[in-house]
């Protein structure tokens, strides 16, 4: 059958998979997402990704329609050209349409990461049978995805829904975007080590003291065991996202919130310091409304969705 050959490059994990018009996805590959300051070599990582998908996707009979590629940044539709991309720095401005069109024949579709997680999940997850959803993912970044009323709100440039960089604190974090106080740098994975990290002088006897690079897993299963300073890093970053998800429910009044990402792994330390200050900051009715979910396609929210607008463009 008809395949689209889908890739989530993330800033930590670079994915590809093909995927058909059902949402079955096959021959998945994973890769690291090289660290670099060469586009091109972010191209050209995509590039050997797809083509692995493809060689072993042959081998079923599939036909390739389309490389739709899921990004860490948002994307001017027109032109192709990433827009702004906090976590991988050296695709911002880059001609990634262009440049990929050279290398394959199919066309080539670029994504915001996030907006195609939202589209999985009403496709294929935990949105399904709703039409006006917000969906966040705390991974490397936060991403955030609106659809309105059955539609991907893309903004006028196609640079909507950057609901990671809400400023939430005035004063706060600097955040790779340039800005500070963002809600990516309180909520996202990496935001988690990083507060654990600057805790421990604070909690002596935290049993993170021993682990070398800690990790929000880290964080989240020591947690879960007690550890107050894990406690205290989830319970913050459950403050910062439900001030997040005031202004969310506010300015858009969703039926839904789905909630993806590593990070949404620590569900539990966190979901009810998030829904406690959403409730106490926004409006009764707004807050009542939405209904605060998982993300059910876990990693392949992105891959799905961005497959899906892939199927609907050709
Ligand atoms: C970027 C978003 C992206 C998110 C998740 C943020 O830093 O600004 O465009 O969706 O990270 O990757
Ligand atoms: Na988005
Ligand atoms: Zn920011």
């Amino acid at each position: 059958g008809e395949i689209v050959i889908a890739v989530d490059l993330g800033g930590t994990n670079l994915r590809a998979a093909a995927v058909d018009r059902c949402g079955r996805i096959n021959n998945h590959v994973r890769y690291q997402t090289p660290h670099t300051d060469d586009a091109e070599d972010i191209v050209h990582a995509i590039i050997a990704a797809a083509r692995e998908c493809e060689r072993r996707s042959a081998v079923d009979g599939a036909r390739v329609r389309a490389l739709a590629v899921a990004l860490p940044g948002t994307v001017e539709a027109k032109s192709g050209v990433v827009m702004n991309a906090p976590n991988i720095p050296c695709i911002n401005g880059f001609r990634l349409r262009a440049a990929l069109t050279e290398e394959i024949s199919w066309p080539v579709i670029l994504e915001n990461d996030a907006n195609a997680a939202a589209i999985g999940e009403m496709w294929r997850g935990s949105a399904r049978a709703h039409r006006t959803i917000v969906c966040l993912t705390l991974g490397t970044g936060v991403g955030g995805g609106i659809i309105l009323d059955g539609q991907l709100w893309r903004g006028v440039d196609g640079a909507a829904g950057e609901i990671g960089h809400m400023s939430v604190e005035p004063f706060g974090q600097a955040c790779n975007c340039g800005s500070r106080g963002c809600l990516e740098v309180y909520a996202s994975a990496t935001a988690i080590a990083r507060m654990a990290r600057e805790g421990l002088a604070r909690y002596p006897n935290s049993p993170l003291h021993s682990i070398r690079e800690l990790t929000a897993k880290d964080v989240y299963e020591h947690g879960l065991a007690g550890d107050e300073l894990s406690r205290e890093v989830f319970r913050r970053m459950g403050q910062y996202l439900g001030i997040g998800l005031a202004n969310l429910v506010n300015l858009l009044n969703p039926e839904l919130i789905v909630i993806g990402g590593g990070a949404a792994n620590g569900w539990d330390l966190f979901i009810e310091h998030a829904q406690q200050e959403m409730l106490a900051r926004a409006f009764p009715i707004p807050a009542r409304r939405a209904r605060i979910v998982r993300a059910a396609c876990g990693d392949d929210a992105g891959l799905l969705g961005v497959a899906h607008l892939a199927f609907g463009s050709l």
